[in-house]
C-alpha cells in the first residue's frame, strides 16, 4: 500500500479506508489551515490571473475619475449629444435659414425626415415638461385636440418664440436657433393625434384640424388632377 505523500510534512496520514475513497493525494504542500478537518493545499492562482485582477482594480480609479468625476462632455451621452448637434448643423446647411412663419411650419409638418430633426430639439429641450411623447407633465398634453394658447398652427410658433402662461412655458427665441424653433413647432404639430404612454387630461379648447399639406413643386408642375393633391388632409 502506498504511503500518503504528505505524511512527510507531518500531516496526519489518511487511513487506508480514506485513501481508497479519495484516491491519490497530490504531493503539493499544504498551507497548514484546517477547518473541520478539511485541509487546504497551497495552490496559489497563476500570476497572470492575479495581475489581471490587481490591474483591473488599479484601472478602475483613473477610469472613474475621468468619466464620473463630473467633468463636462466626457460621458457617452454627452459625446453623443455633441455629435448629434454637429449633425443637425450640417443638415441645416441644406435648408439654409428658414423663415419663421406659418407656411414654413406647415411645410415641414409634411416632411418626415425634417420632423425627426424637430424631434431631436424636442427631446433635448421639452420632454422635462411635456413628457417624452408629448403626453404632458407640467406642461399641457400636446397630442390631444385641445390647446390653451393655440388656435391656429402658426400660434405654436408664437408660443415657442415668446413663451406662455406668464413664463411657465419659457420663451425659446434666444435659446434655440431659428431653424430649431420652426422644426420643433412642426414636430409639436405632428404630435397631435398620436397616442402617448400617459396622457394628461385635456386643457383649453378644441381647435380646427391643421391645414393640409401645401402643393409640392412637382404637383405644381403637372396639374393633371390625378387626385395626388389630397395626400395629406391634415385631419389627424
Ligand atoms: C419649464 C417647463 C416647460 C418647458 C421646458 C417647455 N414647456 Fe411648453 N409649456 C409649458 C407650460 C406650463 C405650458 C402651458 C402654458 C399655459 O398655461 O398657458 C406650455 C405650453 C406649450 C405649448 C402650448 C400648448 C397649449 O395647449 O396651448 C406648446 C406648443 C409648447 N408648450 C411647446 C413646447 C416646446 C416645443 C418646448 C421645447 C422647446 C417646450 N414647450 C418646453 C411648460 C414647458
Amino acid at each position: 500500500m502506498n504511503k500518503p505523500a504528505n505524511e512527510a510534512l507531518n500531516e496526519p496520514a489518511l487511513s487506508t479506508a480514506q485513501d481508497e475513497v479519495v484516491g491519490h493525494i497530490p504531493d503539493d504542500p499544504l498551507t497548514g489551515h484546517a477547518y473541520d478537518g478539511i485541509q487546504e493545499f497551497d495552490n496559489p492562482l497563476p500570476g497572470w490571473w492575479k495581475w489581471l485582477f490587481i490591474g483591473s482594480i488599479a484601472f478602475a480609479f483613473p477610469y472613474w475619475a475621468y468619466y464620473h468625476g463630473g467633468a463636462e462632455g466626457r460621458t457617452v451621452e454627452a459625446r453623443y449629444d455633441k455629435a448629434l448637434a454637429a449633425n443637425i448643423r450640417l443638415q441645416f446647411e441644406e435648408i439654409g435659414e428658414l423663415k419663421q412663419d406659418r407656411e414654413t411650419v406647415v411645410k415641414f409638418l409634411y416632411e418626415p425626415s425634417w420632423l425627426r430633426v424637430g424631434q431631436t430639439v424636442f427631446k433635448t429641450n421639452c420632454v422635462s415638461c411635456h413628457g417624452a411623447d408629448g403626453g404632458g407633465l407640467v406642461g399641457p398634453n400636446l397630442t390631444d385636440e385641445e390647446y390653451k394658447n393655440v388656435k391656429d398652427i402658426g400660434d405654436i410658433l408664437t408660443v415657442l418664440q415668446n413663451g406662455a402662461g406668464g413664463g411657465a412655458m419659457p420663451a425659446w427665441k434666444n435659446r434655440l436657433s431659428t431653424n430649431e424653433i420652426v422644426l420643433a413647432a412642426s414636430y409639436v404639430a405632428s404630435l397631435r393625434g398620436t397616442e402617448p404612454a400617459s396622457a394628461k387630461q385635456p386643457e383649453g379648447r378644441k381647435i380646427d384640424p391643421w391645414p393640409a399639406a401645401p402643393p409640392t413643386e412637382q404637383a405644381d408642375a403637372d396639374e393633371t388632377g390625378t387626385g395626388s393633391d389630397d395626400s395629406g388632409d391634415g385631419s389627424t
